[in-house]
């Protein structure tokens, strides 16, 4: 059986950049995922059927990101009962607030994983960790990226440790 992947669905092309650091997340622990652009206002039938042929072809995490009206995610968790994780981007003049709200506002019984404004990164990370819940090699990663982590963390702190003391 292939592995299971994530598939990102983005509203715009011109969401694509700020998309980068989901996939590079998602390069970092060697998880697949593909990524296209289907819009739910502009085109709502590549949408569905890309959706529908992501969740045959063993997608088994969708990562949604949109700007400005943002139903994107709330469509495609509507089309799946596989997890949904929303990235609202801030690409209209309410700089994301709006598609923040309109991502995480989900009515009761389909949710959508919402993460911050432009938060990609913890999205591509959230994805690695719902698939390491059936995936100990990916925990073990998990496990190793949070020590690293904090090692990160203690030898910055060194650059701006003081005392008076
Ligand atoms: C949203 O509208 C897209 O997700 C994008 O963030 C925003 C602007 O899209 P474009 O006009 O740049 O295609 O639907």
């Amino acid at each position: 059986m292939p592995a299971p992947w994530v598939f990102i669905i983005i509203g715009s092309d011109s969401d694509a950049k700020a998309m980068d650091a989901a996939c590079a997340a998602l390069d970092e622990f060697g998880v697949a995922y593909e990524m296209i652009v289907a819009s739910a206002h502009r085109s709502p039938e590549r949408a569905k059927q890309a959706i529908a042929n992501a969740e045959n072809n063993g997608a088994a995490v969708f990562i949604a990101a949109a700007g400005m009206a943002a139903h994107l995610p709330g469509v495609v968790a509507s089309f799946t009962t596989k997890p949904v994780i929303g990235v609202p981007l801030a690409s209209g003049s309410l700089q994301g607030l709006d598609s923040l709200y309109a991502i995480v506002q989900m009515p009761p019984g389909i949710p959508v994983a919402t993460v911050a404004i432009g938060g990609a990164r913890n999205a591509g990370i959230l994805a690695v960790q719902i698939l390491a819940t059936s995936d100990e090699a990916l925990a073990a990663k998990l496990r190793e990226s949070r020590v690293t982590m904090a090692a990160a963390v203690a030898e910055k702190s060194k650059n701006v440790e003081r005392s008076t003391r």
